[in-house]
């Protein structure tokens, strides 16, 4: 079977289907192990994670200090403000002497070539906790969200309603792995990325669901079992937002669209939220399942860090996925 220690973790295109499937296990039996059988488990003592951050974070930055702490290990947040990275040193050069001091990189930043860059230059396993492309750690999190409503992910048929960005990405990436079907909507001239849409499109085939892409959001929600949607600012586009709540008219996700899906519908949302891409009804309703899927991100991320570094079989049996 293949091994995860030592890869980087950028994109779940790099991940095979087994293996995105071995972490959603590994978090879950972490959360079991961890969590509600309050077993003290650190298997990670005397490891280290250096977290690089361009932008602000709530989720990403606690699940990942937290988590690994829960592990035994140490995490270091480092700032822009902190170190001297973009200013007077270089990403290549920082990523060779973090990786004397730390067994992972952590980045969240704009451009996904600088994760490249500092994978390249790193010689330890880098993770992308967010960038301008791409936010696999956040589909872990919806996959395991999704897998405990659920009971199972294999079939399950996914809509996307807002922006073409990095959250879809990776959900498309994520959903053409594992066999769930997802329609995406979104405005004209806020497609998602022309190579994405084909990786995803082609994997999708291989699992033998479909990815369907639509300027429609009725039609994305129709007998949909998930609605998920994201801000349509996304950091970084600030300046942008006026003309965006134009272009967007029509895509909030509300108690009108959602009665088009199926009756045991549920909604995602990675977090932040603002008001306009979804009503409080639908965010504050039992069905929105977005506090247990921000909690996931501590588990999903703890099994990242743990299968990068070392070879874990999970205790308890595998979910139906
Ligand atoms: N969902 C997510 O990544 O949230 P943060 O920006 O707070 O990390
Ligand atoms: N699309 C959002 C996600 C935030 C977690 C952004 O990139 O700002």
């Amino acid at each position: 079977s293949s091994t995860m220690v030592n890869r980087d973790f950028l994109t779940l295109k790099d991940f095979k289907p087994e293996e995105i499937e071995q972490l959603l296990w590994t978090a879950k039996d972490l959360k079991t192990r961890i969590r509600d059988n309050k077993e003290l488990f650190q298997p990670l003592k005397g490891k280290s994670i250096a977290m690089l951050f361009q932008k602000k974070s709530t989720r990403t930055r606690l699940s990942t200090e937290m988590g690994m702490t829960l592990l035994g290990g140490h995490a270091s947040f480092l700032s822009p403000d902190d170190i001297h990275l973009g200013v007077s040193e270089s990403i290549e050069d920082t990523g060779r002497v973090l990786s004397r001091f730390a067994d992972l990189l952590f980045g969240r930043v704009y451009g996904q070539s600088d994760l490249d860059v500092l994978a390249a230059e790193a010689t330890v396993p880098v993770i992308n906790g967010l960038s301008d492309q791409y936010h696999p750690l956040q589909i872990l999190a919806d996959f395991v969200t999704l897998q405990e409503y659920y009971g199972y992910l294999h079939g399950l048929k996914l809509a996307w309603v807002g922006d073409g960005n990095n959250i879809v990405h990776s959900l498309m990436m994520g959903c053409g792995k594992l066999g769930m079907e997802l329609r995406v909507a979104t405005p004209k001239g806020y497609e998602p990325d022309g190579q994405v849409i084909k990786d995803a499109t082609k994997l999708s085939a291989q699992s033998g669901s479909t990815l369907h892409l639509t300027h429609d959001p009725m039609e994305a929600v129709y007998r949909a079992d998930v609605i998920i949607t994201d801000t349509w600012v996304s950091m970084g586009q600030e300046e942008e937002k006026l003309i965006r709540l134009r272009d967007f008219a029509g895509y909030q996700v509300n108690r009108k669209m959602v009665k088009e899906a199926a009756s045991d519908w549920t909604f995602l949302h990675c977090l932040p939220r603002k008001q306009e891409e979804v009503t409080d009804d639908i965010f504050y309703d039992k069905k929105s399942l977005v506090w247990e899927e921000a909690e996931n991100r501590k588990w999903t991320v703890m099994a990242v860090m743990l299968h990068l570094l070392m070879e874990y079989k999970p205790t308890i049996l595998k979910p139906k996925l």
